[in-house]
């Protein structure tokens, strides 16, 4: 009996640390409730914080019919990205507009700033509004616009806002992530050297989904790279799948930062220079990285996933001209123009029909139409803690399904 009891205490009582529940003395979260049991559903939160804190799934009103020059689409899926963790926890420089949108009798009602999750997505048209011309029903569309909130199962939207993309060629998993992962390889590889067939590019992080597309686009220039990740137990299994994408050389940090690497470069690159390198971690190792940089090198950052400072040695940029960037793909689509982005849409796409960029491996996470808004939320809420724990090594992509 008391170990029944026992048991049954523990129970709770990870079930709530697990699910992050727990506030502070006493004080247990509930849920957002809403009066509204079926219909559209949106993972929300109102306030910034640890996602697996202030994440909620709420279920609206359906939808309106579209009104003139306006879209109603069905989500898909929707990635979680890195970056839409930090615009949760309010650290990322583009924040959400609330979405006023959504009516609702229970928490986040239009006084109050209610933002839904996401920031891409892959939609499948509905139904489309007056005005609409080049849509129509069945269609995929992406969304072109940064922080569109696309972690809820349908939505009315602006046809400014998105882009068709094929229906026949593309997995939904390809489509679904088309548009911040693979641009931003895509750009990186373009936009800072003119590098032609033989060069050589050095990435980190080379096994993230950026990095993976850096490989594959690579490849399809006829580029070589040398891709560095971090040491793991199947190391073996990760490099054959890297290689595997057209990879020239995939090597982990601890390599990289042994003694006589540098000279083993040399060998792999016949001496040539090479003159462009992508950094996604910073930190140390990057140090190193950045060491095997030629003449007139160019060095990309785009993230910081070590959470680390970059430091460089004077010395690269005096003898060597070391010239240092940072990419942001959302500057990217500011300051292009629609065409710029449509012609970037369509090379990305040719490339995924050609079968020359294939998707990220990944896993994805159903939001049932029979779960309740409370199930949901704890789903969401677990999610978000395993992936703060590095739980999982694929793309997580979710579904939202309206509430039945
Ligand atoms: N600037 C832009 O426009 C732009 C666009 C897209 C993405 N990004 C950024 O690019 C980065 C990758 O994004 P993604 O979506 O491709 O990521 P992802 O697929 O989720 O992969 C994350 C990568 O980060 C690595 N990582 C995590 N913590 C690390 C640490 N402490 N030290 C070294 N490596 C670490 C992981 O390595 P393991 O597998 O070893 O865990 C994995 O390779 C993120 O920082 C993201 O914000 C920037």
């Amino acid at each position: 009996m008391i170990s029944t009891l026992r048991t049954r205490h523990l129970f709770f009582a990870l079930n709530r640390q697990l699910l992050g529940l727990t506030l502070g003395q006493g004080q247990v979260h509930n849920f957002a409730t809403s009066s509204i049991t079926s219909g559209n559903r949106a993972i929300v939160y109102t306030s910034n914080g640890d996602p697996s804190s202030v994440l909620y799934a709420q279920t609206f009103p359906n939808l309106p019919p579209p009104p003139p020059n306006t879209v109603n689409v069905k989500f898909l899926l929707s990635p979680i990205n890195p970056a839409d963790i930090n615009v949760i926890e309010g650290v990322y420089p583009t924040k959400p507009v609330p979405s006023h949108s959504l009516s609702t009798s229970g928490k986040g009602s239009k006084d109050s700033s209610l933002f839904v999750g996401g920031n891409e997505g892959l939609a499948e048209v509905v139904d489309v509004g007056p005005g609409i011309t080049g849509l129509q029903q069945r269609d995929w569309v992406v969304m072109t616009k940064p922080q569109s909130g696309t972690w809820i199962s349908s939505k009315n939207v602006s046809a400014q806002d998105i882009l068709k993309v094929p229906r026949s060629g593309l997995s939904e998993a390809q489509a679904a992530t088309m548009t911040v992962n693979p641009p931003t390889a895509y750009n990186m590889l373009h936009d800072y050297v003119e590098l032609g067939e033989g060069d050589w590019v050095v990435q980190n992080g080379a096994n993230s989904a950026v990095g993976q597309a850096v490989i594959q686009i690579a490849a399809a220039k006829g580029l070589q790279t040398i891709n560095f990740v971090r040491q793991r137990d199947q190391i073996d299994h990760l490099k054959e799948h890297l290689l595997g994408l057209g990879a020239t050389h995939v090597v982990t940090y601890e390599e990289l930062c042994g003694k006589s690497f540098r000279d083993k470069v040399k060998e792999w690159t016949g001496g040539k220079n090479i003159r462009l390198g992508l950094n996604c971690v910073s930190g140390k190792t990057t140090t190193f990285m950045a060491r095997l940089l030629g003449q007139d090198a160019h060095l990309v950052s785009y993230g910081a996933m070590s959470k680390e400072p970059l430091s460089l040695p004077t010395s690269l940029f005096i003898f060597k001209n070391l010239t240092c960037h940072g990419f942001w793909q959302s500057r990217w689509y500011l300051r292009r123009t629609p065409k710029e982005r449509e012609r970037l849409f369509k090379t990305l796409a040719s490339l995924m029909c050609n079968g020359k960029l294939k998707g990220p491996e990944h896993e994805v996470l159903v939001v049932s139409g029979t779960d309740e808004d409370n199930q949901a939320s704890l789903k969401i809420r677990d999610t978000m803690a395993r992936l703060a724990r590095g739980k999982f090594g694929k793309k997580l992509l979710l579904k939202i399904e309206e509430t039945l």
